[in-house]
């Protein structure tokens, strides 16, 4: 994508990797993602705020020349990721007038990662600071953990253009970097939340406030779509930052033989009667950026698994370390499945890898083989249980 104006002398300038497959090397951007770059110029100094992904650096620069950029004088750290600062050294060789703005958090970051970069052109500003670039000013806004600690917010004064990096990003690679079609970024934009900003609710949650105060005209954050119209992302954001959860069964599965299945298939049936949407994942080919995207707002995490020698599926249990580390707002737990000769330690295995949640565990329903008649009674007693429990949050 070459250059876009977002306003009179304020331009994307990044680019869109539509074949990223997985981020992080954990969720899949089946949609590919954007590292959005912006060029701000006064009527005095020109700033560059953040740069792109290293392996595209090559379309990075080519935008920067279609931009008759001849000169650059700051570049804006907001966050020392690499998709977002990788190409800092390149911007600084080849603007040897440049100076690298950004927090002291962030400097001791960006210098452990790229020991390269010379110290004496880094400056370091406070909260609140503010960087004149003649009819431009930047204000920097220390917003830790908008997902690393050193994370920061521009904020452009007079054009109340909100740069806040990774919050309210979207894994989505798109041509027009203002599509405003809901259809299009909803679940890029929820997948994102899920891996990035969940694990940190509580800290983007008062983030979120600061935002609202600032009334942003525009939002540009660093991944996926420009907001011209910000209440759509604000909104979607406090929904799933600050509302209860839904009244939603995440029901992540495997099954060895398909005693597990057919578990998942009645408790499935009796949430469903009961009026509960139920998202049922078999996990030997679930999306699990789709998985992800779920436990956004699930109230209850169903996880059900057959038995591997002795243990959960490595599947199940990959599962409830995800959970573990995402820290989702569910509030119940329910594990099911079935064993061979022997399984009994399967539901320790994973209640253990949930340890550090706030969940309420319910019961297990571990059936031996294919099960029993009394294994589905046990199963129609989980049901009762879940339902009850969403009852009690005034869910339904
Ligand atoms: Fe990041
Ligand atoms: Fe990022």
């Amino acid at each position: 994508m070459a250059k876009e104006q977002i306003c009179k002398n304020v331009s994307y300038v990044g680019v869109s990797h539509y074949d990223r497959r997985l981020f992080d090397a954990l969720i899949p951007t089946p949609e590919g993602t954007t590292y959005n770059s912006y060029l701000i110029q006064g009527s005095q100094k020109t700033a560059l705020i953040d740069t792109v992904e290293p392996e595209l650096k090559h379309l990075f620069l080519n935008n920067l020349k279609s931009a008759s950029l001849s000169q650059l004088d700051y570049v804006i750290s907001n966050h020392a990721e690499q998709d977002h600062s990788g190409c800092i050294p390149d911007i600084l060789a080849l603007y040897p007038d440049c100076k690298l703005v950004t927090n002291q958090k962030c400097k001791e970051l960006l210098l452990t990662l790229m020991p390269q970069i010379p110290q004496d052109r880094i400056i370091v500003v406070k909260d609140r600071e503010t960087l004149d670039l003649g009819g431009k000013t930047l204000e920097f806004i220390l917003t830790p953990w908008i997902h690393w600690p050193e994370t920061m917010m521009t904020w452009l004064q007079e054009d109340q253009i909100l740069f806040p990096c990774d919050l309210f990003g979207s894994h989505l690679a798109v041509s027009d970097i203002f599509t405003n079609d809901l259809c299009l970024f909803y679940e890029p934009m929820k997948r994102y939340y899920a891996q990035i900003m969940m694990p940190y609710r509580i800290q983007v949650s008062k983030h979120l406030k600061t935002v609202k105060s600032l009334n942003p005209q525009i939002i540009c954050p660093s991944h996926g779509p420009v907001f011209k119209n910000p209440s759509i992302a604000i909104s979607l954001y406090e929904e799933w930052v600050d509302e209860p959860p839904k009244n939603k069964v995440l029901m992540p599965w495997v099954s060895t033989h398909g005693a597990t299945a057919r578990m998942a298939e009645h408790l499935t049936q009796l949430l469903t009667e009961a009026g509960i949407i139920v998202a049922p994942y078999d996990l030997t080919r679930a999306d699990l950026g789709r998985v992800a995207g779920e436990l956004v707002d699930s109230a209850t995490i169903a996880i059900g698994t057959g038995c591997i020698l002795t243990g959960a599926h490595p599947l199940a249990a990959y599962i409830a370390l995800l959970v573990g580390a995402l820290k989702p707002k569910a509030q119940f737990a329910a594990l099911f499945g079935s064993y061979g000769w022997s399984g009994t330690k399967i539901p320790i295995q994973i209640s253990s890898l949930l340890q550090g949640l706030s969940l309420e565990i319910l019961p297990p329903v571990f059936a031996k083989g294919a099960g029993t008649s009394e294994t589905i009674a046990e199963l129609d007693n989980l049901s009762k249980s879940i339902i009850e429990r969403h009852r009690s949050l005034n869910l339904f």
